[in-house]
């Protein structure tokens, strides 16, 4: 393969034609997809998607580090999303095929780019469904020890978190809440059966999920429209009641101090308050299934995203006031501030609907997962396998066992922090590429656009003046933020996050002030990127090998194989 056409080929695209092309080939063969989706479904879809485990359970620990002053990163971090949710938009508008952040960056950026998009969804989905399988199986097993049923505490931990206490048992923690935990996870360890020299820890409800879902996916369960939207109704109900009651219980003595460990506490909370909110962009997915992709697709986007805002900023400052930030270091937060309140009937009642409300989230990325395979294999980018239809089940088979092994592994081998940071830095990541090929595009280029104007179009704001002005502010006030960002003195690797945002920060504002670039998408990258900052540099590195692996398996196969001609 001579240089030149390496180059051509990691970076061959496809045409909006060629989408509507393959779109009509499917209608002619019967392979399309029924249009029946409304504005309302659409909605109900991003809710069932979006809220979920982050706000039934890791919430928690947020609110354990941050104090009353989470709302505040919900508010921020919303805004973030806002930024990119208007750049899926336009995208959804101007490409109404599945495939999403996938199928738009191979329109924009090419093969290779969509290929990291692809593999990075994997993160989102599959590794972002073992977050959903732990915080289930929190509210499960609590159930259990309500009915007086335990299970062994070997069969609900995670066997990292164990091996993770032990190897740190000799460090002081300050906070005594921590060292609880600790010393509780050291007692399951010691307390855990051994099998040839191994101890057998793991979290027997989580991986009983992903089975029994796995299995329905299998065989065909078809997610209707009434069962979907029931569950979403049944969601809303228990968030939206538990503000209610709640409010009553509200003792405003708790909101003081309102951020007990300053900035550096609230941003502990980054990478969980951003998984609250993942699964909005899940919605561009069912484009080929809208009867309006056009219209409806930015809407529901839209009101998917205000919705759970409200409810998200609402719902922190109730249970940050009905107890103390200090005791929702827990698994279980909207349950434990009823029974913290004598509520024990109300904390059941919360338990059992988040039990069936986040099975709902399960279902809904657990059948997301194969597709996005099934866009990849129809590409050549990944194996012909990942295509195939079960002949009686009518199922992507193949790729849902997958997806099934693809969650089991990471609910076995990791624990429920380290699959949220990962599950949230690969969404923020795909968030950063979509509101960078929104400026990527022109809006009068037909390759790139379908030359139809009539769908959603961000709006064009002048970022000169905006996108300066920030980053000339973000420089003042470097110094009184948390250490870490500060890139004036003591150099330490755990600065190469925010080192690298400083610098893309500085090029895209030299690059607004010259070229006059849109506001939207370019906030859009930068925001999403001081999330992905706020993630650790371990992580970046965790993230780094992933990207790598990726490249590999891309070299070995996808490159050669791709479907796509150059
Ligand atoms: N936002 C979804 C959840 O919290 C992924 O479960």
């Amino acid at each position: 393969m001579s240089q030149s056409s390496l180059w051509d080929r990691l970076f061959r695209k496809k045409s909006i034609q060629q989408l509507h092309d393959e779109s009509s080939q499917r209608d002619v063969d019967g392979h399309s997809l029924k249009r029946s989706l409304g504005l309302v479904d659409l909605t109900c879809f991003g809710i069932a998607a979006v809220v979920g485990a982050g706000i039934f359970s890791t919430l928690g620990k947020a609110a354990a580090d941050g104090g009353p002053a989470v709302a505040i990163l919900f508010l921020l971090t919303a805004i973030a999303c806002l930024f990119s949710a208007l750049c899926y938009s336009e995208f959804a508008s101007r490409i109404p095929v599945s495939g999403s952040a996938y199928t738009y960056s191979y329109v924009v950026f090419g093969e290779l780019v969509a290929w990291l998009i692809g593999w990075n969804l994997l993160m989102e989905y599959a590794i972002g469904n073992s977050v959903v399988a732990f915080s289930w199986s929190d509210y499960f097993s609590n159930l259990l020890n309500g009915f007086g049923m335990p299970l062994p505490d070997w069969l609900q931990t995670d066997y990292y978190s164990c091996a993770e206490a032990l190897r740190n048992q000799n460090l002081l923690e300050e906070d005594a809440a921590k060292q609880a935990a600790r010393s509780k996870l050291i007692e399951i360890w010691n307390g855990a059966p051994e099998l040839a020299g191994l101890r057998i820890i793991l979290d027997l409800p989580a991986l009983m999920l992903n089975f029994i879902v796995t299995f329905l996916v299998y065989v065909g369960i078809q997610e209707s429209k009434i069962v979907s939207n029931a569950m979403v109704a049944l969601k809303l109900s228990v968030v939206i009641g538990v503000i209610l009651i709640g409010a009553f219980y509200v003792k405003p003595d708790n909101w003081v101090p309102f951020a007990p460990n300053g900035a550096t506490g609230v941003l502990l909370g980054i990478s969980s308050v951003f998984f609250t909110y993942i699964g909005f962009d899940a919605i561009s997915t069912t484009a080929e299934e809208c009867k309006n992709p056009k219209r409806d697709l930015p809407r529901a986007t839209m009101l998917t995203l205000g919705i759970c805002t409200c409810l998200y900023v609402a719902l922190s400052f109730v249970i940050t006031g009905m107890v103390s930030y200090k005791e929702l270091r827990v698994d279980d937060p909207l349950a434990i501030v009823f029974s913290k309140n004598n509520l024990n009937w109300l904390s059941g009642v919360v338990s059992l609907s988040a039990v069936v409300a986040m099975a709902s989230v399960f279902l809904v990325f657990q059948l997301g997962q194969p597709r996005i395979f099934l866009s990849m294999a129809r590409d050549g980018l990944i194996p012909k396998r990942f295509a195939s239809i079960h002949p009686r089940f009518k199922t992507p088979s193949f790729a849902t066992i997958i997806t099934g092994i693809a969650v089991a592994l990471p609910t076995l081998f990791l624990n429920s922090q380290l699959v949220t940071d990962l599950s949230s830095l690969g969404t923020l990541f795909a968030f950063v590429l979509v509101s960078g090929g929104i400026l990527a595009i022109s809006p009068n280029d037909k390759s790139h656009g379908d030359g139809d104007k009539s769908g959603f179009r961000v709006p064009y704001i002048n970022g000169q003046y905006i996108v300066t002005g920030l980053f000339v502010t973000y420089n003042g006030f470097m110094r009184s933020m948390p250490s870490n960002h500060d890139l004036t003195r003591d150099w330490s690797w755990e600065k190469f996050p925010y080192l690298t945002f400083y610098l893309v920060f500085l090029v895209m504002s030299i690059l607004t002030w010259r070229k006059q670039w849109s506001v939207i998408p370019v906030l859009g990258v930068i925001t999403n990127l001081y999330l992905i900052a706020g993630i650790g540099h371990w992580n970046w590195l965790r993230f780094g090998v992933w990207c790598a692996i990726g490249l590999v398996v891309y070299y070995l196969y996808g490159l050669r194989r791709s479907r796509v001609a150059s």
